[in-house]
Formats: C-alpha cells, sequence, structure tokens
C-alpha cells in the first residue's frame, strides 16, 4: 500500500519529445508520470514523429498530442500561450541539439519552441545525442546559455549509442527522470508546507500496529491490526508540515513518503523507543498502535515442545504507553484512539479522562464496514475539557480522509479555537 498515488493529480506536466532515437523511451516516460498521478499533454515536434507516432502518446496520456503551431483546429483545443499556462513543468526530453540550439536563440518557429517562450513554468531538458554532437561546440555554448536562461539541464549519461559510438549523450532510463519529476514537487509541497502547514514546526510520534509479545522463540501473541490507520495519519501530519517518527509494529505496509520510521516488536520495546522519542522532543504523540495488554510473563528461552493436553502460560500486564507518556512533565499533546464494541462514545470519553490525554478519536469496531482491516473509517472526536471544544463526528471516509481531518482536529485543539460543531 502506497500513499503516494494520486498525490500530484493537481500537477501538470508538458512532456516534450524532440527527433532522437530516446524518443521511445519517452513513452515508458510518460506511464510512469501518469503512474505517480500527474496529468501529462505530449508535445511533438516534427521530427520526433519520424520516431514514434502521436498515437501511442495520445493512448498513454489519455490527452490529444500536440504537433502544430499554426493549426486552427488545435489552437482551438488547446491553444499554444493555453498550453504554455497549463504546464506546472516543461520536460523535454529527450531534447535534440536542434531544439536546444532553438531555446538558446530564441526562435519560435514551430509549437515546442514558441511554448518555451511563452511558458513561466520551470522548463527541464534531457538532451539525448550522439557523443560527438553532445561534445561540439556550439551544443555546450547553447547549452550554457540554457542554464544561465534557468533551464534545468538533465546531465546525459554515458555509454553505448544507437548509432554505434560509446560517450556521453544517452538520455537517463524514464524511470529516473520520472523520479526526479516527483521529487522535485515533493520537495516543492514540503517546502510549503513547512512554512504554512496546520503542524508546521511540530514533531510528532506515532505509534501504529500491533504489538508481538513472545511466547518462546517462535512463537507469539498478538492481534490484527494492520497499522494503516496510523501510517495514513504520518502521511497526513508529514503533509501537514510535521517532522514525523513512526513507531511501527510489525506490519506489511510501506513507510509513508519523508516519514522516520521505527519498527518494534513488543509493547516493551515501543514504550522504550516512545520516551526516548519523548527525550529527542516531541509535540504531539498519536497512539494509534493496538497494544498488546498483556505479556507472556517468562519468555521460554527455547522452543516449547508439545506435551500433554494443556500448556498453561502466565501472563502479566503490558505498560500503558499513552499513560505513561501523559504522565512526563515535559507531556506532548497527546491523542489516544479508542476502539470499541459498544458504549463507543461513553468508553472512550472515560479513557479520555483516565489516561489524561487531549483529545481522543474512537470507533465502532463491531461494525463491518470500517475500523481494523478496513480502507475506511468513521470516528468520533473527544478533546478534553480544558479545550472548552465540542466533540467532532468525522463520517465515514477513507482512511486517507480520516486522517487529514484528525490533523484538523490537532491543529484547532493546538490553538484552542472553540468550533462547535
Ligand atoms: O485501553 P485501550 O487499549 O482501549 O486504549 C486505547 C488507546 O491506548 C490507544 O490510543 C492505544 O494506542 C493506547 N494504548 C497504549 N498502550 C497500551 C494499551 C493501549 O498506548 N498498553
Amino acid at each position: 500500500m502506497s500513499f503516494d498515488l494520486s498525490v500530484f493529480s493537481n500537477k501538470n506536466i508538458i512532456l516534450a519529445v524532440t527527433g532522437g532515437i530516446a524518443a521511445y523511451k519517452s513513452a515508458i516516460l510518460v506511464r510512469r508520470l501518469k503512474d505517480y498521478g500527474f496529468n501529462v499533454r505530449v508535445v511533438m515536434t516534427h521530427g520526433a514523429q519520424a520516431f514514434i507516432t502521436p498515437l501511442t502518446f495520445q493512448a498513454l496520456s489519455g490527452n490529444p498530442v500536440h504537433t502544430e503551431l499554426l493549426d486552427p483546429e488545435a489552437e482551438a483545443g488547446m491553444g499554444h500561450i493555453e498550453l504554455a499556462r497549463w504546464a506546472d513543468l516543461v520536460l523535454v526530453a529527450p531534447a535534440s541539439c536542434n531544439t536546444i540550439a532553438k531555446f538558446a536563440a530564441g526562435l519560435a518557429d514551430d509549437l515546442l519552441s514558441t511554448l518555451y517562450l511563452a511558458t513561466k513554468a520551470p522548463v527541464w531538458v534531457a538532451p539525448a545525442m550522439n557523443q560527438q554532437m553532445w561534445a561540439a561546440k556550439p551544443t555546450q555554448r547553447n547549452l550554457n546559455t540554457l542554464v544561465e536562461d534557468g533551464v534545468h539541464v538533465i546531465m546525459p549519461e554515458a555509454g553505448s549509442q544507437a548509432c554505434g559510438d560509446v560517450g556521453l549523450g544517452r538520455m537517463p532510463e524514464p524511470e529516473d527522470l520520472a523520479e526526479q519529476v516527483k521529487n522535485y514537487f515533493h520537495q516543492a509541497q514540503r517546502a510549503i508546507a513547512e512554512k504554512f502547514g496546520l503542524l508546521a514546526g511540530k514533531r510528532v510520534v506515532i505509534t501504529a500496529g500491533p504489538t508481538r509479545e513472545a511466547i518462546d522463540p517462535v512463537r507469539y501473541i498478538s492481534n490484527h491490526s494492520t497499522g494503516k490507520m496510523g501510517f495514513a495519519i504520518a502521511a497526513a501530519c508529514y503533509s501537514a508540515g510535521a517532522k514525523v517518527t513512526l513507531l511501527a509494529g510489525p506490519v506489511s505496509l510501506d513507510t509513508p513518503n519523508g516519514v522516520r520510521r521505527i519498527n518494534v516488536s513488543s509493547a516493551i520495546k515501543m514504550l522504550d523507543e516512545s520516551m526516548h522519542q519523548l527525550e529527542e522532543g516531541c509535540d504531539v504523540f498519536i497512539a494509534t498502535a493496538a497494544v498488546a495488554d498483556y505479556r507472556v510473563a517468562e519468555v521460554a528461552e527455547h522452543k516449547i515442545k508439545k506435551a500433554g493436553d494443556e500448556l498453561n502460560v502466565s501472563l502479566v500486564k503490558n505498560p500503558d504507553i499513552v499513560a505513561t507518556i501523559a504522565q512526563q512533565s515535559k507531556r506532548p499533546f497527546m491523542v489516544g484512539f479508542a476502539a470499541e464494541t459498544r458504549n463507543v462514545e461513553e468508553y472512550a470519553a472515560g479513557k479520555l479522562v483516565a489516561k489524561k490525554l487531549d483529545m481522543i478519536a474512537c470507533n465502532d469496531v463491531s461494525r463491518a464496514d470500517i475500523g481494523f482491516a478496513s480502507d475506511q473509517n468513521a470516528m468520533t472526536v473527544f478533546f478534553a475539557e480544558q479545550y472548552q471544544m465540542e466533540k467532532r463526528d468525522l463520517e465515514k471516509a477513507s482512511k486517507q480522509e480520516i486522517a487529514q481531518q484528525l490533523v484538523e482536529a490537532i491543529h484547532d485543539a493546538l490553538n484552542h479555537k472553540i468550533e462547535p460543531v
């Protein structure tokens, strides 16, 4: 499970393809950019169309391909000025010597060169050409001009070339290019979030998933928690500008982008790591983990052998992690969760007081459509009395959307807003 998908659905990329054998790689590049959620429109020069057809790019991008400057029909659809304004990034890959020269000279004799002059979006070029053409003085001179003009030049790679030469001039692999684009937008988003996000400047620690309590070296006690809610909250906190550490029990989930993950197994280990994080500095502590209430009193050193009809294992109570952290003198803003099958609100409100929390989110796990393994959730959030905030019902939605609403609730409580439902 990844939390990156469709993150970039509001970002528009123009992929400009010029004439060169590397144009075939651009077909895969469109796929990868689409996989990351970008909207992609392809512009092709006449030279590019000698290597690959517009139809290929139309099918892959899901958009009409732009090839002509002076075509009234195309201009009526999305004209070159509109196209230039639409783009959040123009990526020219492969970029031929000819296009680089046109950009450097400021020519405007076809759609792409005109677009280059008309766009305010950042322009990236990925030159791909014969090694001798790459090294040629005019090419290098033109590239220097582009760099001076603020264009980002993605260096070609060395290797064997389609023409039989060996040297610099190969376009990087499409996966690498797509990743560079993704990282660029991630960094830009992160910079904005760190300044203006709801949790900008906050350090957040989140416990997630189940814990695993050993019986012997090969067996353990655990539960069905998948960690999905905690991981979604970690992603939402990061998107809100926080520095996020995720203390994850054994789960099979990808680490959300930008989040520091520390894997732990038992409740004792989770508590140890939580205390350690507290020492490092923590503004908000969010306990989503389904911590095992009991652990085995004495873990057997060797595998317990089958013997007799009964086996008695003695259990002792685990520490309550969230309550322990809440008791510390320099305590963060404490958020707990309650999963109940009945009297949901009454029990949750009781835990809020008993564990000295600032906020508790509770859900009814007797409902099959939400909770544990489901991708959806619905919750009611209560705040400690001193916040004078009304309880909030978070209607059934994806765990990502619920996580976003929880971030808003934390932000509001941190700012002591009084917000009636
Ligand atoms: O008491 P209960 O397990 O229902 O409380 C749930 C809340 O307490 C959750 O936020 C859970 O992560 C936290 N908890 C904990 N350590 C425990 C048990 C629960 O942090 N040992």
